[in-house]
Formats: C-alpha cells, structure tokens, sequence
C-alpha cells in the first residue's frame, strides 16, 4: 500500500471514530486529565485506596457515574466530580476504560 492511501485510510478511520456516540480515544484523554489521578489509567497500584475502573463492565460503570450525578450514590469526591460531566463524557470515559484490559 502506497503511503498516501495510508494516509487516507487512517483519516477516514478518525473522522468514523470521531463520529460514533462513544470514543475511547476522547475518553482516554478525559480520563488522563481528570480520573487518572485517583484511579489511573490501567490498573491503579497495590494498596491503592481508588476502585479500580480498567476493564470493568460498561455498564456498572456507567450506572455508577449517573447515580454519583444525580446523587443517588453518595460519595463527596465523586458527586463533585460526575456532577460536571455530560452524557457524552460519561459514554467516552466508560468506552475508554471498559476497553482496557
Ligand atoms: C480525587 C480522587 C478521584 C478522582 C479524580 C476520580 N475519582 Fe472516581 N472515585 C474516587 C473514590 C474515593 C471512589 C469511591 C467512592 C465511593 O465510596 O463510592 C471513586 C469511585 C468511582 C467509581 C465507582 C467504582 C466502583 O467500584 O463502584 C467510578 C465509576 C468512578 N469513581 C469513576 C471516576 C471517573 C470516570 C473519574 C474521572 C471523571 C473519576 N472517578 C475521578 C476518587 C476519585
């Protein structure tokens, strides 16, 4: 394959990811500047306080981060932080971290 197609290849694969509800490639960003700092990017050290988030299910994750929105679940740290959160940042986080393995 020439470098050109390449090329043209890889734009037309960001510009799809970039377009479907959930990206993990944003998510993992979000994640890197808010979330890894207490629960890391994979999975967080021994002994760490922190739940782990890498490779858990999708849907647990999701839940729990609506329920720390709305306030269902209780937690000072994470009520403030889900609280600033859109759906879309919830589905981009969650497909980032629910992918990791
Ligand atoms: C300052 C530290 C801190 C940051 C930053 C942080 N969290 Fe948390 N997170 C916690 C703590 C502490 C808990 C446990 C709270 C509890 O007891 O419910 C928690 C719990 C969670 C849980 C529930 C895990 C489980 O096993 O039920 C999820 C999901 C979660 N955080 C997601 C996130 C996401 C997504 C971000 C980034 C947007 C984030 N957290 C940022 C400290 C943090």
């Amino acid at each position: 394959m020439k470098l050109t197609q390449l090329i043209v290849l890889l734009v037309g694969l960001l510009a799809f990811a970039s377009s479907q509800a959930a990206s993990p490639y944003a998510g993992q960003v979000k994640a890197g500047e808010v979330c890894a700092q207490c629960h890391g990017m994979k999975q967080p050290g021994v002994g760490s306080p922190f739940p782990p988030l890498a490779g858990r299910d999708a849907n647990y994750l999701k839940t729990a981060l609506k329920q720390y929105r709305d306030k269902t679940r209780v937690s000072e740290l994470m009520n403030n932080i889900a609280g600033s959160l859109s759906d879309s940042d919830i589905n981009d986080i969650v497909s980032y971290y629910s992918n990791v393995h």
